[in-house]
């Protein structure tokens, strides 16, 4: 595996970096950043785990470029973004005298990326950073795109700004590490890229992503290089997302509300609730006669034989009728003028963003799944 070396360009004119995705990145990120930047000096954020798992070997990679490392570690969890921690990040970064040429290293998952992206956004005005995402999710997702930002009591990601990263370094090995319920809630992003635009993919993920969960490692570049790609490729048309870049949210209307109506806990992690949610987006767009029968059901297989949640049936606990899962896509960010967007399906791979979608249809899905429970 050590051959494997995928680069994908997220074209942004002067803005433009790469992702690079391989084994044996993190001994490579000292001579990686260094090609962006004279300074020889780094500021990394991370979380416990994180930091317990893989800092030491990430520390090894850039000082052996001749950078002086200096690391925050924060707690981990979707709690830590937050204001109170913002604040800590950015007093930290401004306390080590970080400057506008310097680069800032977010090293996690998607709530490290988001955080300390949104730290390195804001900090005068815009400092430079590096994702190094260690989650299937941020590789395939969150760290790419220059989504940045903290959650609000009031919603997730309520609060941000989007600012690219200068460099991303996708790093097969620390796959490794995660637990199989982690790494099976990543892949309900990679699969939404087939469902949402390449059809062939999909067709591809459906026999070779078995062995991609049981550690395939050419498997799971292959995967998350043209995830990548098709993620970059609508970045660069629609950055700050006023048209194709809601694409992307396939499945996250009824996964957030889903999201939500669990309380952000371990009974639904988000790559779970986006599973379930691209099978609801199937069987909605079947049901208003956009696309074929039999696709809500070959989705809903291909998720079954990966062991993901799949159904309503599939989450523990109560949860709120029709009307109350209703109110909660209202709050999503796609609302506007208080009419939800859905993003719904011709066929596989050709996904749309449908306004003005029929409710009693949505409503008469849901209650159906939440009465099959
Ligand atoms: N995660 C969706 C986006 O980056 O637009």
């Amino acid at each position: 595996m050590s051959a494997v070396r995928e680069t994908v360009e997220v074209g942004l004119g002067a803005r433009s970096y790469e992702i690079v995705i391989g084994s044996g990145l993190l001994a490579e990120a000292g001579s990686r950043i260094a090609a962006l930047s004279d300074r020889r000096r780094l500021a990394v954020v991370t979380e416990e785990r994180v930091a317990a798992l893989h800092l030491a070997a990430l520390r090894a990679g850039l000082e052996t470029a001749g950078f002086e490392v200096e690391a925050l570690i924060l707690p981990p969890g979707e709690a830590t973004k937050n204001w109170q921690t913002l604040g800590e990040v950015v007093e930290w970064l401004i306390a080590r005298k970080v400057e506008r040429d310097d680069l800032v290293v977010a090293f996690g998952g998607g709530v490290i990326g988001d955080l300390v992206g949104f730290a390195a956004a804001i900090l005068r005005r815009g400092v430079g950073f590096v994702q190094v995402p260690t989650t299937l999710l941020a590789q395939v997702d969150s760290a790419v795109g220059g989504k940045t930002g903290i959650n609000s009591p009031q919603g997730k990601n309520l609060i941000g700004a989007f600012h690219q990263p200068r460099l991303v370094l996708a790093d097969m090995d620390l796959l490794d590490a995660l637990e199989a319920r982690d790494f099976l809630a990543g892949y309900g992003e990679v699969l939404k890229y087939g469902l949402l635009g390449d059809a062939a993919f999909f067709h591809w993920l459906e026999g070779a992503a078995p062995a991609m969960a049981a550690g395939d490692v050419a498997a799971r570049a292959r995967a998350v290089r043209r995830s990548c790609e098709m993620k970059a490729e609508i970045v660069a048309r629609d950055e700050t997302e006023r048209g194709d870049r809601a694409l992307l949210n396939l499945g996250h209307t009824f996964g957030h509300a889903l999201e939500a109506a669990t309380g952000y806990s371990d009974r639904l992690l988000h790559g779970e609730g986006v599973a379930i949610g691209c099978v609801l987006a199937f069987q909605l767009s079947a049901r208003l006669g956009l696309c074929g029968q039999e696709l809500p059901g070959r989705v809903a297989a291909h998720c079954r034989e990966m062991g993901l949640r799949t159904t309503l049936a599939d989450i523990p606990g109560d949860l709120p009728d029709a009307d109350g899962l209703i109110a909660l896509m209202g709050q999503d960010k796609k609302v506007t003028d208080g009419r939800i967007a859905f993003i719904l399906a011709r066929g596989i791979g050709e996904a749309f963003v449908a306004r003005g979608v029929d409710m009693d249809a949505v409503r008469a899905l849901l209650s159906e799944e939440l009465a099959a429970r």
